[in-house]
């Protein structure tokens, strides 16, 4: 399915489709620091359905589509039918006669995948276990943001999850150099080209971007003590930053744990890379909403 319809992940985006999101999110971000009002999504809805908690993605896309002059609902999963049984295909017929467009953050990419393919409607991933495509949108456009071009850029990922699935495809596509860092047994498994190393400080060596997530995924709670134990040496902290070139930023998406996959030093040395990051998720997530549910 391609970004015609519905955003579900990275890998369905082409490069041009990917520089229409960032330039068009570019051009939301200066003209909301310029006070000036767009409103192409008037009077649409969007419906946000969470089985996950959420700081970030709940707020930007409420205010990004108050913004854009339309209106959200948020659906938490248990005060839905969803929540109790009801099919993805009736929720997906149901909705699609209601309101304009759905946004989900859930488990299982094939849940997204159904909504999808059920519903008229476009849907766009907020989440799932598998990848987090708005996320490494707005990445994208800070990598860019601080860095003026995504072409050839190094970037290096310590850990694995979700987010890193979605930054080894959209690195790909817009052609940078991805390394990954983790311990063996979660090197990332996903269909797009990267290399690996078990070594962080040679994953950072030459990089313009460090990239860490939190070790303990939303879901994973019971794996939280052997997951600190096993990614230890993945910590983006003042040592490893002395491997990395002087220019290179730090990206982490946010909730950080602080003393885990970073410290509070690098934090506060990148703070301002690190809240533009979660600032642009604003932006890129009203970009993908004005393409997918404006006037074709
Ligand atoms: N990064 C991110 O998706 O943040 P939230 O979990 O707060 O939405």
């Amino acid at each position: 399915m391609s970004l015609k319809k519905s955003l579900l992940k990275l890998a369905d985006l082409t490069k041009e489709e990917i520089i229409k999101i960032l330039d068009l999110a570019d051009q939301f971000k200066f003209e909301f620091k310029n006070n000036v009002e767009f409103k192409p999504l008037k009077d649409k809805t969007l419906a946000m359905i969470f089985a996950k908690p959420s700081t970030r993605t709940r707020v930007s896309f409420e205010t990004g589509i108050f913004q854009l002059g339309g209106h959200a609902l948020v659906l938490g999963i248990n005060d839905m039918q969803l929540g109790r049984g009801e099919t993805i295909e009736d929720t997906a017929q149901v909705l699609s006669r209601m309101v304009d467009g759905i946004m989900i953050r859930t488990f299982a990419q094939q849940d997204v995948e159904d909504l999808d393919k059920y519903g008229t409607i476009p849907v766009i991933n907020g989440l799932t276990d598998y990848c987090h495509p708005c996320q490494v949108l707005a990445d994208l456009m800070t990598i860019r943001e601080f860095l003026y071009e995504l072409e050839g850029k190094k970037i290096a990922f310590l850990g694995s999850g979700n987010v890193c699935n979605s930054m080894i495809v959209g690195s790909e596509i817009c052609g940078m150099d991805m390394v990954v860092s983790c311990p063996e047994k979660y090197k990332p498994d996903v269909d797009a080209k990267y290399n690996y190393t078990k070594n962080p400080h040679e994953a950072v060596e030459n990089a313009d971007v460090i990239v860490t997530d939190t070790w303990t995924s939303m879901g994973q709670e019971s794996e939280r003590a052997a997951r600190i134990k096993e990614f230890t040496g993945y910590q983006v902290n003042d040592e490893l930053m002395k491997t990395a070139p002087s220019h290179a930023i730090v990206q982490h998406c946010l909730p950080a744990h602080k003393g885990e996959e970073i410290t509070e030093s690098v934090f506060r040395e990148h703070a301002d890379e690190i809240y533009s990051e979660a600032e642009n998720r604003l932006h890129a997530q009203k970009a993908v909403m004005a393409i997918l549910m404006g006037e074709k």
